[in-house]
């Protein structure tokens, strides 16, 4: 690993949010969910041919019994906010029934997170909880009788929010009712590799946009009711789409080849977005960023999620490996593009439909196919958190209100069709016995929260964690 000083000490605005972020089915591990196939996905974990082994059979990372020790260790990351979702299979087990022993679960979630934390002194002395309601995954009675599709899944969701805001709304400010409705959409309607898992089904997609739209409605009207302070937002996937030739870029109207871009990010990126924003029923905006995209036009195009599916409509992804040498990615080959968090925060079409609206970074992260051995080479990890907070602290500046950032993720946890190997966590998870052990970006991550910034600093120490400044690979 070699230190690199050649960046600047940066300053977030006070009282910017330091966190990171979960989402049920990937970390709580509920043996009755997955025994008593009481989701969607814990009957698609299953499914051989769109799921990759090891799975653990649902049992992710057993927060369900880890979670005093998971919340102490969000407290030794200096957190002032905390992002996870409610299991809605577990808590709503049929229209009017939820399951109390669940609901008491989160009880202690939110008790342990809003004690108080002298340990930070003048700044935030709570764990400020950001509450998702549903992170992609449904209730089986609901997913049976069509899912977002049937519109009876959006009014079950409006009562299931009602039944939250009534239960929890006093300690909960911050409302996301849907996690990446555009990814949801894309998996399981487009390249089928998520439930309910139609291919290139546009039909069955729209009926189900509109349900989500509705349920995101009917929610944010059931937490104003209760609360007219909520703050009530929904998270969405924005990828930076463009072409790699600098020349499309600034003439892309021009080249048929930048059609493909452009549809996709209007689609993708946007439409969600203006759909709640016409309704009026958005106080701000959860982006969750990752990394860009180049499609070129080709007929003949694969869909990238699944190599069976023609997806011509879309066009065709550009080789990677054309890319600079400067350029890396993850082990998922998610090119690692820090710019691109930049771009979009200040693209104008954004800033036009939120119109100073809040912005929370809910999701950024960075993952590694490792060997299962904690004390790995974390600095990838590390440059990655450190180049996309720079490129934050640059929108910032800019004028972007964006008031705060979750990593994603605490824990090394369930990744979907791609099982338990990935790995995003700032902290190890042993899928066996499940014992923790923070990595070196645990560390650094730690810092920046304390400092509420980078800082610029000698990087003698070889190994100097406490040091958000040092440890990068350059
Ligand atoms: C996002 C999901 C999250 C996680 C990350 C890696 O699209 O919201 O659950 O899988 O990707």
């Amino acid at each position: 690993m070699r230190p690199d000083n050649h960046y600047p000490s940066l300053k977030f605005p006070n009282n910017f949010l330091w966190g990171t972020a979960t989402a049920a089915f990937q970390i709580e591990g509920h043996p009755e969910e997955y025994l008593g196939k009481l989701s969607d996905w814990a009957e698609w974990i299953d499914r051989q041919d769109k799921v990759l082994k090891p799975t653990n059979d649902g049992r992710a990372v057993n927060h369900y019994e880890h979670m005093i020790e998971d919340v102490s260790l969000i407290r030794g990351l200096n957190s002032n906010a905390y992002r996870f979702s409610f299991n809605w299979a577990r808590l709503h087990r049929g229209p009017g029934v939820f399951d109390e022993n669940t609901a008491q679960f989160y009880d202690s979630l939110l008790d342990q997170l809003l004690q108080s934390n002298t340990a930070l002194g003048q700044r935030s002395s709570r764990i400020e909880p950001f509450a998702t309601i549903i992170h992609f995954v449904l209730p089986n009675w609901l997913a049976k009788e069509g899912g977002w599709e049937n519109p009876k899944t959006a009014h079950e969701f409006a009562n299931f929010t009602k039944f939250l805001v009534k239960r929890y709304g006093n300690r909960i400010k911050h409302w996301i009712t849907h996690n990446e409705p555009n990814i949801f959409l894309g998996f399981g309607y487009e390249s089928g590799i998520w439930p309910p898992g139609y291919e290139n089904d546009w039909t069955r997609y729209f009926k189900a946009y509109q349900g989500l739209l509705l349920g995101h409605q009917l929610a944010y009207k059931a937490i104003k009711e209760v609360n007219a302070n909520a703050q009530v937002g929904f998270a969405q996937n924005l990828y930076c789409y463009e072409s790699h030739d600098e020349n499309l870029v600034n003439h892309k109207w021009e080249s048929l080849d930048a059609m493909p871009n452009a549809l996709r990010k209007q689609i993708h990126n946007y439409a969600f977005i203006e759909s709640c924003v016409e309704l009026d029923t958005l106080d701000f905006l959860g982006i969750n960023y990752y990394t860009r995209f180049s499609y070129k036009l080709n007929p003949q195009a694969k869909d990238p999620a699944n190599a069976n599916l023609s997806a011509s409509f879309w066009g065709e992804l550009n080789d990677l490996s054309k890319l600079s040498s400067e350029v890396k990615d993850n082990s998922l080959g998610w090119e690692l593009y820090a710019e691109g968090l930049y771009k979009i925060l200040t693209e104008k079409k954004l800033s036009k439909l939120l119109e100073g609206k809040p912005i929370y970074i809910t999701e950024n992260g960075y993952c590694q196919m490792e060997a299962g051995q904690p004390d790995i080479d974390d600095s990838y990890r590390i440059k990655y958190i450190r180049d996309h907070l720079i490129a934050v602290h640059r929108a910032i500046n800019k004028g972007v209100n964006v008031q705060g950032y979750f990593y994603w993720s605490l824990l090394d946890n369930f990744e979907w069709a791609l099982g338990m190997k990935p790995r995003f966590g700032l902290i190890h998870v042993d899928h066996e016995n499940f014992t923790r052990t923070p990595k070196a970006s645990y560390h650094y991550y730690s810092q920046i929260a304390k400092n509420n910034g980078l800082t610029t600093a000698a990087c003698s120490s070889k190994d100097n964690h406490d040091n958000p400044s040092c440890n990068s690979q350059t």
